[in-house]
């Protein structure tokens, strides 16, 4: 099944994963790009990468939505032409979507202990509550904080937003499969809540902001 899940978290914003199995020309038969779109998928070096790609569109078209609703800013971030904000992810195999009347983010990060040599480049006062002589559990508290990191950056898209000095992740337990994030960016002073779960060898993350 490639439609992987699909929650309605509230009335008006919606979260769906998409796990490809199916061949690129199945994929691009179903899906409906256009001309911009096609030139950007030629230009994507891997297939898996294009399958993820397609795989986003596939998402949308489960809502309604095709290709030609969505517009890029030139910072990146994906919009929606009727209003609802959208937020993208795409990892291996995987592609998720996050479409609300609100403010939200997504990430997806696959679970691998690299994560360990890199977390001094996007925490410090995180450390304060984390135990890294138990290696899984720190291992994956540290994917939760970078995909933390990753979603909330995506909602607010901010030039200068650090996640290691504007972005901080509270303490927080796996088994809870939430918390709370803060950031104090220019004029940002916020909290968000946060949300994740495992998703095979991967770690799903998304955070709820403004009107949600
Ligand atoms: C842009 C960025 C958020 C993408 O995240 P990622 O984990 O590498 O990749 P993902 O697959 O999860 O997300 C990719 C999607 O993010 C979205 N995106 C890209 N730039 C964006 C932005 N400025 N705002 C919101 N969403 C953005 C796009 O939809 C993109 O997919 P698409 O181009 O196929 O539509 C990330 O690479 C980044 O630049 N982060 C900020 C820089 C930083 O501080 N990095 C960490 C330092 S340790």
């Amino acid at each position: 099944m490639p439609l992987y899940k699909s929650v309605t978290i509230n009335d008006t914003t919606r979260l769906l994963v998409w796990k490809n199995t199916e061949s690129m020309e199945e994929l691009s038969q179903a899906v409906r790009l256009k001309d911009v779109c096609v030139h950007k998928m030629d230009k994507m070096k891997s297939e898996a990468h294009r399958k993820a790609f397609l795989g986003v569109r596939m998402l949308m078209q489960e809502i309604g939505y095709t290709d030609y609703d969505l517009f890029y800013t030139p910072d990146g971030k994906p919009h929606l032409k009727d209003g609802n904000t959208i937020s993208i992810t795409h990892s291996y195999a995987f592609s998720a979507i996050i479409v609300s009347s609100g403010e939200s983010g997504i990430d997806m990060e696959m679970q691998r202990e690299k994560v360990i040599t890199i977390a001094e480049k996007f925490m410090e006062p995180e450390f304060a509550y984390l135990d890294p002589t138990h290696l899984d559990t720190y291992m994956k508290k540290l994917i939760v904080i970078w995909g933390v990191k990753e979603a909330v950056y995506k909602m607010l898209s901010r030039k200068g937003l650090s996640f290691k000095q504007h972005i901080e992740v509270f303490p927080f337990e796996l088994a809870n499969a939430q918390g709370i994030a803060q950031v104090k960016f220019e004029d940002i002073h916020a909290q968000y809540p946060f949300y994740f779960e495992e998703i095979e060898e991967f770690t799903l993350v998304y955070c709820l902001g403004k009107n949600n």
